[in-house]
């Protein structure tokens, strides 16, 4: 029985029997308390705890889970896998015990040609919660079971919660007997090997709080209702059904382990130690790959570092069975074939996911074999001073510049036999959290003590009107000149003021602060900064243009009207810059920062490829399409739970009070939480020109815009740049990419034939300089300047030649030339002349000593140089005169 039908075989069972078929949610659980959803029930929960009322009396499913609480004893049991698949039947308050006992049943026992699982009776045993004596009645009744094949036990197995505050209840687990060749006799009580859990019924009544662990908590009361909630392990029933051991070897996940065995040249089935690897891997990437097609992408926290773990697990667990090159672009799209079927997220988000998953891969190669050196030769040093543990400061320098995370280190060592300081592992942690803080605070502060401020934020706060208007009447309640309060400032003086009113933004959410002015009664100031360095308080850094301002004066800030049109439209421009990259690249290109003032935009955002040129240019289209369509821009103030109801982004990390602003460009398609200054419909943000792509660390990219006018002005200039090659290249704009390349061609074509034609014309100056060879002695010489020569290469060439055109008596051939200004000197021997004991080496050694530098060489040829140009001649005669004797 395929796993696909095992599925649908449910599904159509309780469909049949009035019960609400609900697609699988995501593995992303809504629930804030769970990172994951880790059962059926999760995405039931405010049904099951009565929070909010079912749209349905009963329902089924089957849904996608994550555990990883176990991942060690992954591939180590035939049942523990990251990702599973639960099949589960709610009732909320419909019906209960009985009729879920009945159920479970009917579709366990009934023959296939009925829609059933077929399982013999006598193969099954159940437990109940210790006195849950209505459950044992309707098992007797119902099931026909003996006393024997009913167990009582405790709340640490029969008794269900989340591990949170809310829905529990006793339950009854029905477990399949495989028989006495994998365990001792005696029921679940005694070996959950052989005796295994294909199903939980859990009769949830109850409410809990206080939960201290999973069976450690307080019942504080009963459900508005009784509820069932039953969960089946779908690989397990498939893993007995298909007649193989355990849940690696069921054909959605099997694929990936003969992958793995084949990439790595090991059967499996062999060594124990292998299969364990291969059932790792085999569970680890279609867990990842099922995490990916929910949108988690690996990082350091949270979700994102739960699958990193995985994608590494997987990478050492290859390692391990020998293989050092990448093997995710194997792994995968077996995982992915397998898996398609029952989840089509999985083979639309593929792309992405290869992405992601291949480039960790890479990542992780790279400093895992660095890594795994310190480790090794820490574990050695740790055994070999007796000492069990490796320091903190290992595991630290392994997590901080080889990205191993502090599991991996744990693990490794352990497979070696050596303990960590943990503890001091995580006071290293702590130290460098704690400077990151302190870094982060440094950098912050450039303006003053902040005491000052709280000060005056005690007495007053500001109000900003410069959403409405560029004017705002005020009064200076405060101004601070060096950090601390005075009463009044001069011309030229650089101060800080305070006001109850102002209409200049200050820098936030991304938008550079406003350039404007204050000016009063006799006196005019230069804005240079607007801060918020306490919430609720502006501080307004300005230079005294003229006069003499004192606190209680009116004033009236005024911003720069040209300034705000261009910010307004920046930081419009980084909203649809933003949904553009939603559009083209998915939801995962999550915003990480960015950046905005008149002109100009930058926009980090998670995603760790770069951008194709195509791939910028389809974010322009989008982003210039919404600009021409003349969206509607409208914000509005609402509690933050309705605005994430509706959709809006949030920053990852950003703090929000209880009320938020929200901005919406196009109704919902751009809809942010921010609260900068927008124009009032996107036609206003003119032009956005994206203008660069690059990476922000390893995880982020970044694109710059310059937007409005100064997008414009950037593009008129490389019109103009255009212009100017179309006229010296006397080709039509369309044309001149291919002229260029063509014009790189004929330029390379000439390039080689003029390096024909010297090394010809070199070879025609062999003969001459042979005629002038001194053979009056027993080994010939022909020393002589040559001019002309380009490079030293080519008077290696001639030399070379030279010493060839001289035939076999013993020759020496020393050549000299001057090139680039400098004089070099090459000599060669041949075997002749090697064997009345000249080298090459030495005499040109010698000549270049005379020219003021160094050289050697091979005993056949040899180049020397120096510095003193007109040396040369007398260097050369010193060569000739050696050979000469
Ligand atoms: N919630 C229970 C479990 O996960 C039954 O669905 O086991």
């Amino acid at each position: 029985m395929q796993t696909a039908d095992i599925r649908r075989r449910w599904l159509e069972f309780f469909g049949d029997r009035g019960h609400t078929v609900v697609p699988s949610a995501s593995l992303v659980s809504d629930d804030p308390s769970l990172l994951f959803t880790v059962a059926g029930m999760v995405p039931f929960i405010p049904y099951l705890s009565g929070l909010v009322p079912p749209p349905f009396p009963r329902a089924t499913s089957v849904q996608k889970c994550i555990r990883t609480n176990d991942i060690e004893e992954v591939g180590k049991t035939p049942r523990h896998g990251t990702f599973f698949q639960m099949n589960g039947n709610f009732s909320f308050g419909d019906y209960f015990k009985e009729q879920a006992i009945a159920y479970a049943w009917e579709l366990l026992t009934s023959p296939e040609t009925d829609g059933g699982l077929a399982f013999d009776p006598s193969d099954l045993w159940v437990t109940v919660y210790k006195d849950d004596d209505e459950a044992i009645r309707y098992w007797k009744r119902i099931a026909g079971l003996p006393d024997e094949r009913i167990q009582r036990l405790d709340k640490d197995t029969n008794y269900w919660s989340t591990g949170q505050p809310g829905p529990a209840g006793p339950c009854s687990e029905i477990f399949f007997d495989r028989g006495p060749a994998y365990g001792a006799d005696g029921g679940p009580a005694t070996d959950d090997d052989r005796y295994v859990e294909i199903w939980n019924l859990v009769f949830m009544q109850y409410q809990i709080q206080n939960v201290r662990s999973k069976y450690d908590f307080e019942i504080v009361g009963e459900l508005p209702n009784k509820n069932i909630d039953t969960g089946m392990g779908l690989e397990r029933v498939a893993f007995l059904k298909q007649g193989v051991d355990n849940m690696y070897e069921i054909d959605q996940v099997r694929p990936v382990l003969d992958r793995a065995s084949e990439l790595s040249g090991r059967k499996y089935g062999a060594v124990h130690d292998d299969d364990v690897r291969m059932r790792v891997i085999a569970d680890h990437v279609r867990s990842s790959l099922m995490l990916m097609s929910d949108g988690v992408q690996p990082s350091n926290e949270g979700r994102g570092y739960i699958l990193r773990r995985l994608l590494r697990r997987t990478v050492r667990a290859m390692r391990l069975l020998g293989v050092d090159a990448p093997t995710f672009p194997e792994l995968f799209p077996a995982s992915r074939d397998a898996m398609q079927d029952a989840y089509p997220e999985v083979a639309e988000g593929y792309d992405r996911i290869a992405r992601l998953a291949y480039a960790e891969e890479e990542t992780f190669l790279r400093t895992l074999a660095q890594g795994t050196i310190i480790l090794d030769v820490a574990v050695e040093r740790a055994k070999q001073d007796g000492a069990p543990q490796i320091g903190g400061d290992t595991a630290f320098l392994l997590h901080d510049t080889f990205g191993f995370p502090i599991d991996l280190t744990l693990e490794m060592a352990d497979e070696a036999g050596v303990q960590v300081d943990r503890t001091a592992f995580d006071r290293l942690m702590a130290d460098q959290r704690q400077r990151a803080k302190a870094d982060a605070k440094s950098k912050k502060t450039a303006l003053a003590d902040l005491s000052v401020y709280s000060a005056f934020r005690a007495q007053c706060e500001t109000t900003f009107l410069g959403y409405d208007a560029l004017e705002a009447q005020s009064r200076i309640l405060g101004i601070i000149k060096d950090g601390a309060s005075v009463d009044r400032a001069a011309a030229g003086d650089i101060v800080e003021v305070i006001l109850g009113e102002t209409s200049l933004y200050a820098e936030s959410g991304g938008q550079d602060a406003d350039q404007g002015s204050i000016i009063g009664n006799g006196f005019d100031l230069e804005v240079l900064d607007v801060q918020r360095p306490v919430a609720g308080l502006w501080s307004h850094k300005a230079q005294v243009r003229t006069g003499e301002v004192a606190v209680g004066d009116a004033a009236t800030t005024i911003v720069d009207a040209d300034y705000r049109r261009g910010a307004t439209q920046a930081h419009s421009a980084t909203h649809l810059v933003n949904a553009a990259l939603r559009d083209i690249l998915g939801p995962e290109a999550l915003q990480a920062g960015s950046y905005n003032k008149a002109g100009y935009m930058r926009l980090d955002f998670s995603w760790s490829q770069p951008i194709s040129p195509t791939t910028r240019s389809e974010i322009e289209d989008v982003v210039n399409t919404a600009i021409r369509s003349d969206l509607p821009v409208s914000t509005r103030v609402l509690p933050l739970a309705e605005a994430k109801s509706l959709g809006a982004q949030a920053l990852f990390g950003e703090k929000y009070g209880a009320e938020v602003r929200m901005v919406d460009i196009g109704g919902p398609w751009s809809r942010e939480l921010c609260g900068g200054t927008h124009v009032a419909s996107s036609a206003q943000v003119g032009l956005v020109n994206l203008v660069g792509e690059q990476s922000v660390g390893s995880t982020n990219r970044r694109v710059e815009a310059l937007v409005g006018i100064e997008g414009f002005r950037d593009l008129a200039a490389e019109r103009a740049i255009v212009s100017q090659l179309s006229a010296a290249l006397k080709a039509p704009r369309s044309d001149l990419p291919l002229r260029v390349t063509g014009l790189l061609d004929d330029l390379k074509a000439a390039q080689k034939r003029i390096a024909e034609f010297e090394s010809a014309s070199l070879q025609q100056r062999i003969p001459t300089i042979v005629r002038n060879v001194d053979a009056s002695g027993p080994v010939s010489v022909v020393v002589e300047q040559v001019e002309g020569i380009r490079s030293a290469d080519d008077l290696r060439t001639l030399v070379t030649g030279v010493r060839g055109a001289l035939g076999t008596d013993p020759a020496v051939v020393a050549l000299g030339a001057i090139v680039n200004e400098k004089p070099v000197v090459i000599v060669a021997t041949n075997d002749g002349a090697r064997r009345a004991g000249f080298q090459a080496g030495p005499l040109a050694k010698e000549a270049a000593t005379i020219l003021g530098g160094g050289g050697g060489g091979k005993p056949d040829l040899a180049q020397g140089g120096g510095v003193d140009a007109p040396a040369l001649p007398q260097a050369l005669r010193g060569i000739a005169d050696r050979v000469r004797g």
